[in-house]
């Protein structure tokens, strides 16, 4: 089975990690201070999670998922993540991350900041415009009518795929939007940004979202 990497064990990393063990996922989390303070929630996931050091969470995944704040995008391990698919929940919150002007200025996506810092790996956005809580609540059966979707976006085919693939087992539809380029239309206070929406009425909301806020 598939084994997921997680760097960040907040809302998200955890939100991720309890939904990957439902779906039969192994799971490795891993946080800034270390893997004895996830003891509580390790053993709430059951014998599919672990905790581990960023680094080890990050050898361990065949994927991974980078759910930190934006402003630890750097610390990010490199090596490890080498050829890897590397889901990227990030948004830019400038009131925690401090301005980032390329961002600030319609020039960079946060996931292609990412990107740039993990050259080797195959970078995917992921999980950025659902609240965390939903991300357990939400799901439902492929075929459901009216099936909330998520959006992604990547560079790489094979690492869009394994979102679509992923978000479905989840119980989520998805929209892919193309390139890492594109996807502001997903980033924060964007009309698809944290809204329940399903396949049709998220391409709408990326269609007509403006570059800059
Ligand atoms: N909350 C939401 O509903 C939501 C929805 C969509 C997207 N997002 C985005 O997803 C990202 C994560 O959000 P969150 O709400 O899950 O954040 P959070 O609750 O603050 O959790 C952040 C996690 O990242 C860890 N971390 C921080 N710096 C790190 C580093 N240098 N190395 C390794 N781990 C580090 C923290 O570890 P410690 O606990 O040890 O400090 C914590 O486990 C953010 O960019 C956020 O904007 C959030």
């Amino acid at each position: 089975m598939t084994t997921i990497g997680i760097i960040g064990a907040g809302h998200i990393g955890s939100q991720v990690a309890r939904k990957a063990v439902e779906a039969g996922y192994d799971v490795v989390i891993s946080n800034s201070r270390g893997p004895e303070t996830l003891a509580d929630l390790v053993a709430e996931l059951g014998p599919k999670a672990r905790a581990a050091t960023p680094a080890e969470a990050a050898a361990s995944g065949d994927v991974a998922v980078v759910t930190v704040p934006l402003k630890s995008y750097r610390d990010i391990p490199v090596e490890p993540l080498a050829g890897k698919v590397v889901i990227d929940t990030n948004n830019y919150y400038w009131e925690r991350d401090g301005r980032i002007p390329a961002l600030d200025e319609g020039e960079a996506t946060t996931s292609g900041l990412l990107q740039e810092h993990l050259p080797q790996s195959k970078v995917a956005k992921g999980f950025n415009h659902i609240a965390a809580a939903q991300i357990t609540t939400d799901g439902t059966p492929a075929g459901t009518a009216n099936r909330r979707a998520l959006a992604t976006a990547s560079d790489f085919a094979d690492a869009a795929d394994f979102v679509v693939r992923l978000y479905d087992d989840f119980g989520f539809d998805t929209v892919n939007i193309g390139p890492l380029d594109e996807s502001w239309r997903v980033e924060r206070d964007r009309p698809a940004y944290v809204v329940r929406q399903n396949a049709v009425e998220l391409a709408e909301n990326l269609a007509r979202a403006p570059r800059t806020i």
